[in-house]
């Protein structure tokens, strides 16, 4: 315990954006630098945690005494995160795309006379909510994000019972917000037991203020 409250527990991320296929050289993708989830990861592994990390596309370096599996979509992400289990925490930072063409195409799709193309969608799956509603072998705590543009807490107070997780962090990237791609991040924990505003801080103070707050529920220790 003490500067290692995580020592011996296995803990999984999720991080970055997924890149859907559209064809060879395009994709669907949304927008996410993978900063606060890789600072998750590494604040993790500070404090002694056994981490993996299932990271989409990002430009950021991998951080330091962390296992990176690296993944393209959606599905490569859920097949990484059900690779990775058993784990005593899982936190779902990923921005996760909500739909992929539903068939991609071999070849370069070209400009021509029939116009544009319509991509048909089909829906991804749900990692965080698959992995929360698990019947065996779920993670005892498991976290996932929201970020929102509007009505930030009742969006979260939502998905928490729709994804069936035991922890929302929710925060603002509307873009204003200057947290897209940004330093600092502001974020709101919402759970059973209420709500919690946090001030604005940098995503690297933002993840260890979580690791330890995760490391207290875990262990019941104080934090
Ligand atoms: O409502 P939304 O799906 O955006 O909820 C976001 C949370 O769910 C994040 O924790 C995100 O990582 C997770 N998620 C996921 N798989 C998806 C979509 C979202 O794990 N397909």
């Amino acid at each position: 315990r003490g500067d290692q409250p995580l020592k011996g527990r296995r803990v999984l991320v999720t991080s970055g954006p997924t890149h859907e296929p559209i064809d060879p050289v395009r994709v669907l993708a949304n927008r996410s630098s993978g900063r606060q989830g890789h600072a998750i990861a590494a604040a993790a592994a500070a404090a002694g945690a056994d981490v993996t990390l299932v990271s989409g596309p990002v430009s950021i370096p991998d951080p330091a005494g962390v296992r990176v599996v690296a993944v393209e979509s959606a599905r490569e992400m859920l097949a990484a995160v059900e690779q990775a289990l058993p784990a005593d925490l899982a936190i779902f930072a990923a921005a996760v795309a909500d739909w992929r063409v539903e068939t991609d195409s071999a070849q370069k799709i070209k400009k021509g006379a029939g116009g544009p193309p319509t991509l048909r969608l089909v829906e991804n799956p749900d990692i965080l909510a698959s992995v929360a509603r698990r019947a065996e072998g779920r993670p005892p705590l498991v976290v996932g994000f929201a970020a929102e543009t509007q009505n930030v807490i009742e969006n979260a107070r939502a998905k928490l019972a729709r994804k069936g997780c035991d922890l929302i962090v929710a925060n603002d990237v509307s873009p204003e917000s200057g947290v897209m791609g940004g330093d600092r991040n502001t974020v709101a924990l919402v759970s059973a037991e209420g709500v919690e505003r946090w001030d604005a801080m940098t995503k690297e103070a933002v993840a260890q203020a979580l690791i330890a707050r995760f490391a207290t529920r875990l262990t019941g220790a104080s934090a």
